[in-house]
Order: structure tokens, then C-alpha cells, then sequence
């Protein structure tokens, strides 16, 4: 998958999940990360949004990672920012990006 392929990573918000506001505060942990992460790519390569249930309540406060489709359970402030940053490498600048692509073609 190119590093410059878009990625979602949805925060459950639901009932369950935001029990105790504690979605709301791994939402704050979140923002600032994946802003971090994108850098100054243009379009940003991960997008961060919320959903009001991703069916597995229980398990909950749940993360998807799209497209890979990959879930995160039982997520706490103090646990996301490392579990996100072993998932997700920082995007790639797309002057980096072209470099890069101009290298490997004209060696
Ligand atoms: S409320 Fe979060 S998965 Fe249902």
C-alpha cells in the first residue's frame, strides 16, 4: 500500500464508548497525533472521524482503522497514542514523495 493512500481512523463516540466522557478524551489524545502524523501532506493521508456505534459496544472504547479494517479495544488517553503510532507511520510529504519516485526511476 503507498504511504500516501488514505486512512481512516474512526473513533467510536456511542453511548457505551463515551462512558464517562472517556471517547471524548481519547478523541483529545487523537486530534493532535494524527495531525502530527499527516504533517504537511496535502491532502492529509489520515483522516480522523467518529461514529455513534461501531457494534461491539462491549468491547468498547473501540478505534477502527480503515482500510485495513483493523479494531482497537478497550482503549483508555494513556493507552491510544501508542497503539495508533505502532499502526500508523507518519504520511510522507508529497514533494518527498515525488523524490523519492523521480529516484527509483532515474536511479
Ligand atoms: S457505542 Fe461504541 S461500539 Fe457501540
Amino acid at each position: 500500500m503507498s504511504n500516501r493512500a488514505r486512512r481512516r481512523v474512526v473513533l467510536c463516540r456511542g453511548e457505551y464508548c463515551n462512558l464517562g466522557r472517556r471517547a471524548d478524551k481519547i478523541y483529545q489524545k487523537l486530534q493532535p497525533l494524527i495531525d502530527e502524523l499527516n504533517g504537511d501532506t496535502y491532502p492529509p493521508c489520515i483522516r480522523l472521524e467518529t461514529a455513534s456505534c461501531l457494534s461491539m459496544c462491549g468491547q468498547g472504547p473501540n478505534i477502527v482503522v480503515y482500510p485495513e479494517d483493523v479494531s482497537f479495544n478497550k482503549l483508555d488517553e494513556s493507552t491510544v497514542e501508542a497503539i495508533i503510532r505502532q499502526h500508523l507511520s507518519p504520511c510522507q510529504s508529497f514533494t518527498a514523495e515525488i523524490a523519492e519516485n523521480v529516484e527509483k526511476k532515474h536511479g
